[in-house]
């Protein structure tokens, strides 16, 4: 099981809508899919139509070692080759439960290799800020994606997603590769890229290498209609996933 982590340390920055439309681009393309739901706000849980019971199994229970691995697991309706790990608001507790631990980054790792006979890809959404569950997110990562909305802001955030990431290496604490940089909702007005989607995209070039950077998810609502209401994606909008699956192989 080859294992993604999506993360970006702000806000709306574009990791839910990967993790989703990444997850499903792998499945339709014949692997079978663990997402993994680590952020508190719960939103790829809720875009999977999955509304936790209090009584039900969530990451935390997965993340503190509580009954099977597998039992964790939901099936995702109407995709046979897509499941999830799912999480609500108590997630917030988790915080506590991984300082408490003292190997905080490498209890999610350690929890997932119960798994990986059973799935060909893991991916993980995670919550915007600089956390403890960040921390395990990135220990459990092979691969590491940020997206980053094409602004000014994304580009910070950017930045400083990459700078923990570089100081989580430092310490051993990942061992994870950087698969790429996505850059979010960039603007386009007929044939003409917005000031700011274009500077902040340039300034990913060089911070990371043009080969880093992925092709972007442009500015629309059909990304967010593909979200909330399953409906496909047209080619030219969904090639940045196409990209990924090919750097993937
Ligand atoms: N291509 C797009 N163009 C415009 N808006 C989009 C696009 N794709 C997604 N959105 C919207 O952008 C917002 C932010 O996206 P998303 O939820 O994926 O970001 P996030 O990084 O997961 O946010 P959070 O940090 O709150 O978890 C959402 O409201 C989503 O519906
Ligand atoms: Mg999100």
């Amino acid at each position: 099981m080859k294992t993604i982590s999506v993360c970006s340390l702000s806000g709306g920055q574009g990791k839910t809508t990967t993790s989703l439309l990444l997850a499903k681009n792998l499945s339709a393309a014949g692997h079978t899919v663990c997402m993994l739901d680590a952020d508190p706000q719960h939103s790829l849980t809720l875009f999977s139509g999955i509304e936790l019971a209090a009584d039900e199994p969530s990451l935390l229970e997965f993340l503190k070692g509580q009954g099977e691995a597998l039992d964790h697991v939901l099936p995702v309706e109407g995709d046979e080759r897509l499941f999830i790990i799912a999480s609500d608001d108590s997630l917030d507790s988790a915080h506590e439960y991984l300082v408490q631990t003292g190997m905080g980054a490498t209890v999610l790792k350690r929890r997932l290799s119960a798994l990986s006979d059973h799935f060909d890809y893991c991916i993980i959404d995670s919550p915007p800020q600089r956390s403890q569950l960040v921390l395990t997110v990135f220990g459990a990562a092979d691969y590491l994606l940020i997206p980053a909305e094409s602004t000014i802001k994304g580009f910070a955030s950017a930045v400083r997603t990459l700078d923990l990431f570089q100081q989580q290496k430092e310490l051993g604490a990942t061992e994870a590769e950087i698969l790429g940089l996505i850059p979010f909702r960039d603007r386009w007005f007929g044939r003409n890229q917005s000031k700011e989607s274009s500077l902040s995209i340039s300034a990913m070039h060089d911070e990371v290498g043009a080969d880093k950077v992925l092709p972007s998810i442009l500015e629309s609502e059909k990304y967010k209609r593909s979200i909330a209401h399953g409906e496909a994606l047209p080619d030219k909008l969904n090639y940045p996933f196409e990209v990924l699956l090919e750097r993937l192989k």
